[in-house]
Protein backbone atom coordinates (compact mmCIF):
# COMPACT_ATOMS: atom_id res chain seq x y z
CA UNK A 1 0.00 0.00 0.00
CA UNK A 2 1.23 3.43 -0.56
CA UNK A 3 1.52 5.98 1.64
CA UNK A 4 -0.18 8.58 2.62
CA UNK A 5 1.37 12.11 1.99
CA UNK A 6 -0.72 15.21 2.11
CA UNK A 7 0.15 18.98 0.62
CA UNK A 8 -1.15 22.15 0.88
CA UNK A 9 -0.81 25.37 0.95
CA UNK A 10 -1.67 28.97 1.98
CA UNK A 11 -0.34 32.29 0.51
CA UNK A 12 0.82 35.58 2.29
CA UNK A 13 -0.92 38.34 1.97
CA UNK A 14 -0.81 42.27 1.89
CA UNK A 15 -2.88 45.36 2.89
CA UNK A 16 -3.93 47.64 0.62
CA UNK A 17 -6.10 49.54 2.72
CA UNK A 18 -7.07 48.89 6.08
CA UNK A 19 -4.50 47.56 8.47
CA UNK A 20 -5.22 48.37 12.11
CA UNK A 21 -8.81 50.16 11.44
CA UNK A 22 -9.96 46.53 10.53
CA UNK A 23 -9.96 45.39 14.24
CA UNK A 24 -11.99 47.61 15.13
CA UNK A 25 -14.85 47.01 12.18
CA UNK A 26 -13.82 49.49 9.53
CA UNK A 27 -13.65 47.70 5.73
CA UNK A 28 -9.88 46.67 4.92
CA UNK A 29 -8.49 45.32 0.99
CA UNK A 30 -6.11 42.77 1.29
CA UNK A 31 -4.71 40.67 -1.35
CA UNK A 32 -2.58 37.36 -1.38
CA UNK A 33 1.20 37.67 -2.96
CA UNK A 34 2.84 34.44 -5.08
CA UNK A 35 4.70 33.53 -1.70
CA UNK A 36 3.18 30.67 0.00
CA UNK A 37 3.49 28.23 2.58
CA UNK A 38 3.32 24.35 2.74
CA UNK A 39 2.20 21.68 4.65
CA UNK A 40 3.28 18.23 4.11
CA UNK A 41 1.39 15.79 6.35
CA UNK A 42 2.56 11.99 6.66
CA UNK A 43 2.80 9.20 8.99
CA UNK A 44 5.14 9.28 11.25
CA UNK A 45 6.29 6.80 14.41
CA UNK A 46 5.93 7.28 17.86
CA UNK A 47 4.62 11.28 18.98
CA UNK A 48 3.97 13.71 16.43
CA UNK A 49 6.63 15.40 15.22
CA UNK A 50 6.39 19.18 13.99
CA UNK A 51 9.53 20.37 11.44
CA UNK A 52 9.42 23.66 11.32
CA UNK A 53 11.62 26.66 11.04
CA UNK A 54 8.56 28.87 11.20
CA UNK A 55 7.31 29.63 14.60
CA UNK A 56 7.07 26.07 15.93
CA UNK A 57 5.10 27.24 19.20
CA UNK A 58 2.34 28.67 17.16
CA UNK A 59 2.31 25.08 15.01
CA UNK A 60 2.02 23.42 18.28
CA UNK A 61 -1.09 25.72 19.10
CA UNK A 62 -2.31 25.70 16.27
CA UNK A 63 -2.58 21.41 16.34
CA UNK A 64 -3.90 21.15 20.21
CA UNK A 65 -6.86 23.77 19.19
CA UNK A 66 -7.43 21.77 15.30
CA UNK A 67 -7.49 18.45 17.30
CA UNK A 68 -10.40 20.41 19.72
CA UNK A 69 -12.32 22.21 17.24
CA UNK A 70 -12.28 18.89 14.83
CA UNK A 71 -12.60 16.09 17.69
CA UNK A 72 -9.83 14.16 16.41
CA UNK A 73 -6.91 12.31 18.41
CA UNK A 74 -3.74 13.69 16.16
CA UNK A 75 -1.16 11.54 16.35
CA UNK A 76 1.79 9.72 14.85
CA UNK A 77 2.16 12.38 12.44
CA UNK A 78 5.39 14.01 10.45
CA UNK A 79 4.40 17.27 9.16
CA UNK A 80 6.80 19.33 7.62
CA UNK A 81 6.07 23.12 7.28
CA UNK A 82 8.56 25.17 4.61
CA UNK A 83 7.23 28.62 3.86
CA UNK A 84 8.09 31.33 1.63
CA UNK A 85 7.01 34.28 2.99
CA UNK A 86 9.50 36.13 5.22
CA UNK A 87 7.99 36.34 8.69
CA UNK A 88 7.74 39.98 10.50
CA UNK A 89 7.30 40.88 7.44
CA UNK A 90 3.25 41.94 7.63
CA UNK A 91 3.20 39.41 5.03
CA UNK A 92 0.59 36.96 6.89
CA UNK A 93 2.47 34.25 7.69
CA UNK A 94 1.13 33.14 11.12
CA UNK A 95 -2.25 33.22 9.19
CA UNK A 96 -0.58 31.46 6.30
CA UNK A 97 0.43 28.52 8.45
CA UNK A 98 -3.55 28.26 10.79
CA UNK A 99 -4.75 28.25 7.73
CA UNK A 100 -2.71 25.54 5.93
CA UNK A 101 -2.41 23.49 8.92
CA UNK A 102 -5.66 23.20 9.43
CA UNK A 103 -6.41 22.43 5.65
CA UNK A 104 -3.61 19.70 5.40
CA UNK A 105 -5.40 18.20 8.47
CA UNK A 106 -9.04 18.14 7.25
CA UNK A 107 -7.16 16.42 4.24
CA UNK A 108 -5.53 13.83 6.26
CA UNK A 109 -8.66 12.91 8.59
CA UNK A 110 -10.99 13.29 4.91
CA UNK A 111 -13.03 15.75 6.09
CA UNK A 112 -14.87 17.77 4.06
CA UNK A 113 -12.74 20.91 2.61
CA UNK A 114 -14.62 23.49 3.93
CA UNK A 115 -13.02 26.60 3.22
CA UNK A 116 -15.46 28.73 5.98
CA UNK A 117 -15.26 25.82 8.34
CA UNK A 118 -10.68 25.84 8.09
CA UNK A 119 -11.01 29.50 8.24
CA UNK A 120 -13.15 29.59 11.16
CA UNK A 121 -10.44 27.31 13.14
CA UNK A 122 -7.42 29.60 11.73
CA UNK A 123 -9.39 32.64 12.93
CA UNK A 124 -8.99 30.79 16.28
CA UNK A 125 -5.42 29.85 16.19
CA UNK A 126 -4.70 33.69 14.99
CA UNK A 127 -6.40 34.96 18.17
CA UNK A 128 -2.92 33.27 19.85
CA UNK A 129 -0.72 35.00 17.36
CA UNK A 130 -2.53 38.42 17.19
CA UNK A 131 -4.67 38.76 20.68
CA UNK A 132 -7.49 40.48 19.05
CA UNK A 133 -7.05 39.58 15.82
CA UNK A 134 -9.92 41.20 12.96
CA UNK A 135 -10.13 37.78 10.96
CA UNK A 136 -8.49 39.37 7.43
CA UNK A 137 -5.41 38.14 7.41
CA UNK A 138 -6.82 34.10 7.64
CA UNK A 139 -9.47 34.93 5.63
CA UNK A 140 -7.74 36.13 2.46
CA UNK A 141 -5.36 33.54 2.86
CA UNK A 142 -8.25 30.33 2.88
CA UNK A 143 -10.10 32.66 0.09
CA UNK A 144 -7.13 33.62 -1.78
CA UNK A 145 -7.24 36.39 -4.48
CA UNK A 146 -8.08 40.17 -3.74
CA UNK A 147 -11.07 40.61 -1.36
CA UNK A 148 -12.93 43.82 0.83
CA UNK A 149 -13.44 42.51 4.97
CA UNK A 150 -15.73 44.34 7.24
CA UNK A 151 -16.77 42.42 10.36
CA UNK A 152 -16.13 39.11 9.64
CA UNK A 153 -17.49 39.32 6.09
CA UNK A 154 -16.01 38.85 2.56
CA UNK A 155 -16.49 40.49 -0.55
CA UNK A 156 -14.35 39.28 -3.17
CA UNK A 157 -12.87 41.80 -5.58
CA UNK A 158 -11.51 41.17 -9.28
CA UNK A 159 -8.55 41.72 -10.03
CA UNK A 160 -7.76 44.05 -12.73
CA UNK A 161 -5.53 42.67 -14.94
CA UNK A 162 -2.00 45.01 -16.29
CA UNK A 163 -1.03 46.63 -18.37
CA UNK A 164 -4.69 45.51 -20.61
CA UNK A 165 -6.42 47.15 -17.79
CA UNK A 166 -4.99 50.57 -16.65
CA UNK A 167 -6.72 50.40 -12.94
CA UNK A 168 -4.04 47.51 -11.59
CA UNK A 169 -1.85 50.08 -9.85
CA UNK A 170 2.22 49.03 -10.25
CA UNK A 171 3.29 48.43 -6.84
CA UNK A 172 6.42 47.99 -6.03
CA UNK A 173 7.45 46.53 -2.89
CA UNK A 174 10.19 47.90 -0.31
CA UNK A 175 11.78 46.27 2.65
CA UNK A 176 11.81 48.68 5.65
CA UNK A 177 13.05 45.74 7.99
CA UNK A 178 11.76 42.92 10.08
CA UNK A 179 9.68 44.24 13.11
CA UNK A 180 11.04 43.22 16.48
CA UNK A 181 7.38 43.61 17.59
CA UNK A 182 4.44 41.01 17.01
CA UNK A 183 1.30 41.47 15.54
CA UNK A 184 -0.52 40.99 19.00
CA UNK A 185 1.78 43.65 20.40
CA UNK A 186 0.99 45.89 17.45
CA UNK A 187 -2.71 45.56 17.57
CA UNK A 188 -2.54 45.17 21.61
CA UNK A 189 -0.27 49.06 21.44
CA UNK A 190 -3.73 50.32 19.27
CA UNK A 191 -6.06 48.95 21.85
CA UNK A 192 -4.61 50.87 24.25
CA UNK A 193 -4.95 53.99 22.39
CA UNK A 194 -8.36 53.89 21.60
CA UNK A 195 -10.01 55.05 23.97
CA UNK A 196 -9.23 58.45 23.56
CA UNK A 197 -11.50 60.93 21.11
CA UNK A 198 -7.92 61.80 18.90
CA UNK A 199 -7.40 57.93 17.95
CA UNK A 200 -10.70 56.89 17.71
CA UNK A 201 -10.97 59.18 14.77
CA UNK A 202 -7.86 58.38 13.14
CA UNK A 203 -9.39 55.20 13.23
CA UNK A 204 -12.73 56.12 11.32
CA UNK A 205 -10.52 58.39 9.26
CA UNK A 206 -8.78 55.01 8.16
CA UNK A 207 -11.98 53.69 7.15
CA UNK A 208 -12.73 56.87 4.73
CA UNK A 209 -9.41 56.59 3.31
CA UNK A 210 -10.07 52.75 2.73
CA UNK A 211 -13.68 53.22 1.19
CA UNK A 212 -12.26 56.05 -1.04
CA UNK A 213 -9.32 53.73 -2.33
CA UNK A 214 -12.10 51.17 -3.48
CA UNK A 215 -13.48 53.82 -5.36
CA UNK A 216 -10.26 54.63 -6.47
CA UNK A 217 -9.24 51.06 -8.20
CA UNK A 218 -12.70 50.79 -9.67
CA UNK A 219 -12.88 53.97 -11.28
CA UNK A 220 -10.77 55.16 -14.31
CA UNK A 221 -6.63 55.07 -13.92
CA UNK A 222 -6.14 57.79 -11.37
CA UNK A 223 -2.80 57.85 -10.16
CA UNK A 224 -2.76 61.32 -8.00
CA UNK A 225 -5.89 59.90 -6.20
CA UNK A 226 -3.61 56.96 -5.96
CA UNK A 227 -0.71 58.85 -4.33
CA UNK A 228 -2.91 60.66 -2.05
CA UNK A 229 -4.95 57.69 -0.88
CA UNK A 230 -1.62 55.96 0.37
CA UNK A 231 0.16 58.52 1.74
CA UNK A 232 -3.11 59.89 3.65
CA UNK A 233 -2.96 56.46 4.35
CA UNK A 234 -0.01 55.97 5.44
CA UNK A 235 0.20 59.42 7.85
CA UNK A 236 -2.57 57.91 10.04
CA UNK A 237 -1.02 54.90 11.02
CA UNK A 238 1.83 56.79 11.63
CA UNK A 239 -0.52 58.89 14.34
CA UNK A 240 -1.41 55.71 15.20
CA UNK A 241 1.88 54.82 16.28
CA UNK A 242 2.81 51.43 14.11
CA UNK A 243 5.22 52.97 12.03
CA UNK A 244 8.69 52.87 12.76
CA UNK A 245 11.66 56.01 12.35
CA UNK A 246 13.08 54.08 9.07
CA UNK A 247 9.94 53.27 7.59
CA UNK A 248 9.19 57.29 8.45
CA UNK A 249 12.23 58.66 6.25
CA UNK A 250 11.59 55.92 3.59
CA UNK A 251 7.79 57.12 2.65
CA UNK A 252 9.19 60.80 3.39
CA UNK A 253 11.55 60.46 0.63
CA UNK A 254 9.50 58.50 -1.87
CA UNK A 255 6.98 61.22 -1.48
CA UNK A 256 9.28 63.78 -2.06
CA UNK A 257 9.99 61.84 -5.09
CA UNK A 258 6.53 62.32 -6.29
CA UNK A 259 5.27 58.64 -4.97
CA UNK A 260 3.73 57.14 -1.92
CA UNK A 261 4.55 54.27 0.42
CA UNK A 262 2.74 53.07 3.26
CA UNK A 263 3.34 49.75 5.87
CA UNK A 264 1.19 47.05 4.72
CA UNK A 265 0.03 44.93 7.52
CA UNK A 266 0.62 45.37 11.24
CA UNK A 267 3.69 47.64 11.07
CA UNK A 268 6.38 48.08 13.85
CA UNK A 269 7.75 51.10 15.60
CA UNK A 270 11.47 50.08 17.62
CA UNK A 271 12.93 48.82 13.84
CA UNK A 272 11.89 47.84 10.79
CA UNK A 273 7.86 47.92 9.73
CA UNK A 274 8.12 45.61 6.98
CA UNK A 275 7.20 45.72 3.70
CA UNK A 276 6.12 49.09 2.48
CA UNK A 277 3.22 49.12 -0.26
CA UNK A 278 5.11 51.94 -2.79
CA UNK A 279 3.53 53.25 -5.80
CA UNK A 280 5.54 55.97 -8.47
CA UNK A 281 3.94 57.16 -11.93
CA UNK A 282 7.44 55.93 -13.08
CA UNK A 283 8.13 52.37 -11.04
CA UNK A 284 11.98 53.02 -12.59
CA UNK A 285 12.57 55.99 -10.19
CA UNK A 286 11.50 54.35 -7.38
CA UNK A 287 13.42 51.07 -8.48
CA UNK A 288 16.60 53.71 -8.49
CA UNK A 289 15.72 54.89 -5.17
CA UNK A 290 15.62 51.40 -3.48
CA UNK A 291 18.61 50.56 -5.10
CA UNK A 292 20.31 53.78 -4.18
CA UNK A 293 19.61 53.02 -0.47
CA UNK A 294 19.79 49.52 -0.58
CA UNK A 295 16.54 48.51 0.39
CA UNK A 296 15.33 44.82 -1.14
CA UNK A 297 12.81 44.76 -3.49
CA UNK A 298 10.11 42.71 -3.14
CA UNK A 299 8.73 40.66 -6.60
CA UNK A 300 5.24 40.24 -5.09
CA UNK A 301 2.24 39.42 -7.54
CA UNK A 302 -0.87 39.81 -6.02
CA UNK A 303 -3.93 37.77 -6.71
CA UNK A 304 -2.48 34.15 -5.88
CA UNK A 305 -5.30 31.36 -5.17
CA UNK A 306 -5.88 30.92 -1.53
CA UNK A 307 -5.81 27.41 0.28
CA UNK A 308 -4.69 24.52 -2.06
CA UNK A 309 -4.42 21.63 -2.18
CA UNK A 310 -0.27 20.82 -3.64
CA UNK A 311 -0.65 17.04 -4.40
CA UNK A 312 1.03 16.95 -7.58
CA UNK A 313 1.40 20.50 -8.08
CA UNK A 314 5.16 21.27 -8.09
CA UNK A 315 6.05 23.86 -4.97
CA UNK A 316 6.80 26.63 -6.97
CA UNK A 317 3.90 27.08 -9.11
CA UNK A 318 1.80 29.66 -7.66
C1 LIG B 1 -2.22 42.43 10.51
O1 LIG B 1 -1.82 41.83 9.30
C2 LIG B 1 -3.47 43.22 10.32
C3 LIG B 1 -3.99 43.93 11.55
O2 LIG B 1 -5.06 44.77 11.12
C4 LIG B 1 -4.49 42.96 12.59
C5 LIG B 1 -5.78 42.26 12.22
O3 LIG B 1 -6.48 42.70 11.32
O4 LIG B 1 -6.07 41.26 12.89
C6 LIG B 1 -2.94 44.82 12.17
Amino acid sequence: MVNKVIKVSAPGKIILSGEHSVVYGQPAILATINKRLYVEIKKGTGPIKIITDENPELADYALSKIQKMINRKINHLKITIISEIPINHGLGSSAALAVALTGGLFRWFGKKWNKNLINQIAFEIEKKQHGNPSGADNSIATFGKMIIFQKGKIKSLRIPKFPKHPKLPNFIYLDSGPAIESTGEMVSHVSSLVSRVTYRKIIKELGQTTLRFIQTLNAPNSPNALILLLSQNQRLLEDLGVVGQKAKKIAREIENLGGAAKICGAGGLKKGSGILLCYHQSPQGLLNFAQKNNLKNYQLKLGAEGLRNENGVPQNQT
